[in-house]
């Protein structure tokens, strides 16, 4: 299989790297370092190259330049290689600025290769906040499908638009209301649909990748929560006609896509009600990974995966199941760590690279 993988990242200005050249290798690599140190801001380089932006919510370009630089943007230098390939790709950001250029080339929208990343919090945030799951479908789906990001994005307008309306009041709002509903129903179906259609390929691989990973037979399963599953525009339309009084009333559109849910169940039951923190952990991690081969069959190459400390809350055993399965998949993978004794297990991959970061400044890498 033929994946880009970074090879050399060099950061200038960016957050509290220092200027050094970093190394990678095509498989696992170990970034290791005590807390508040630079790790988790060397996967965020990595995200930014691939992914456009940063994993950090609500982050702009000036937090992320260096709050002791003297020059006001951010460059990003790196090489990216494949098995016939090598290919050069920069970024500079400022407030005013985003540039790229792949091979010297100015490049609007083009990333060399995308990442996935896995971060120790998101294990819990996605069993306890709706909102977070949705937001995690939209943006992983929206990752594979670009005609989904697209949809989202206008019904997003559009429900913003719905709700300006009925905030407003007065005595077109009804006929106004009618006029929006028509592309909100078609959107609804065309999202609705999207997404199970997701949620139908995710499900086939979540309980096999949980099978491969931890080596227990569970039954895993996503489900979307929603009113307009299997409806098509008409009823959609006709749904919100029906909705109209109520939601004038309550001047804002109470029911819609954009409040609809995912239900992660193990074994038939509600993950986040039945499973211990470390089981969510495991179901949450076996999601990501099961992600991960879909992506593959889709694009026929895997992502760059980035893995931001998850050793809390999974014991000795479950470790090894993780470092073992990571050893077996063709995909690049950077792995942080301050824990002593993950860093112990980490440090045994035959093969794996091992980055020791102090202060931002690289320290060891071999
Ligand atoms: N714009 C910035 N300029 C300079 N330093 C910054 C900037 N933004 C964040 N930092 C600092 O970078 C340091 C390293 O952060 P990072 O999140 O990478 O640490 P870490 O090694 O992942 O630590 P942990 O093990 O606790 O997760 C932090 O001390 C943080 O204050
Ligand atoms: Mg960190």
């Amino acid at each position: 299989m033929n994946c880009w993988k970074v090879k050399k990242l060099q950061a200038q200005n960016f957050r509290n790297l220092k200027n050094d050249v970093f190394e990678f290798s095509n498989g696992i690599n170990c970034i290791f370092g005590e807390n508040g140190n630079g790790k988790t801001n060397l996967l965020e380089a990595v995200y930014l190259l691939t992914n456009k932006k940063s994993f950090r919510k609500n982050t702009s370009y000036s937090q992320m330049i260096n709050i002791e630089g003297e020059s006001p943007e951010v460059i990003i230098q790196s090489v990216f290689q494949n098995t016939e390939d090598i290919a050069s790709y920069s970024i500079r950001l400022n407030d005013e600025i985003e540039e790229r250029y792949l091979n010297n080339t100015f490049e609007k929208s083009k990333t060399p290769s995308t990442s996935v990343f896995i971060n120790p919090f998101d294990s819990y945030s996605f069993h306890t906040s709706s909102t977070f799951r949705r937001q995690w479908f939209d943006s992983h789906l929206s990752l594979i499908d670009k005609e989904y990001k697209q949809i989202l994005g206008r019904f997003q307008k559009a429900i913003r638009f719905r709700n300006s309306i009925l905030a407003m009041g007065g005595q077109n709002t009804s006929m106004q209301l009618r006029a929006i509903d028509e592309q909100i129903a078609d959107y609804t179906y065309l999202i609705t649909t999207k997404r199970d259609e997701f949620l139908k390929d995710l499900n086939f691989h979540i309980t096999p990748t949980f099978k491969a990973i931890f080596s227990e037979d569970h039954r895993l399963e996503m489900t979307l929560e929603s009113v307009f599953t299997k409806w098509d525009s008409k009823k959609i339309y006709d749904f919100y006609r029906h909705q109209e009084m109520s939601d004038i009333k309550a001047q804002v559109t109470r029911v819609g896509i954009h409040r609809d849910d995912f239900i992660f169940s193990f074994n038939g039951l509600n993950a986040f009600e039945f499973c211990s923190l470390g089981q969510q952990k495991m179901a949450f991690l076996s999601l990501i990974f099961a992600y991960i081969e879909l992506f593959r069959y889709k694009f026929t190459s895997y992502p760059i995966v980035l893995i931001d400390d998850v050793s809390g809350e999974l014991d000795s055993q479950r470790w090894k199941n993780l470092i073992q399965y990571l050893e077996t998949k063709q995909f690049q993978v950077l792995i942080t760590t301050a824990n002593e004794n993950f860093r112990i297990e980490l440090e045994k991959i035959p093969n794996s690279k091992k980055i020791l970061i102090e202060h931002g400044t690289l320290i060891n890498q071999g």
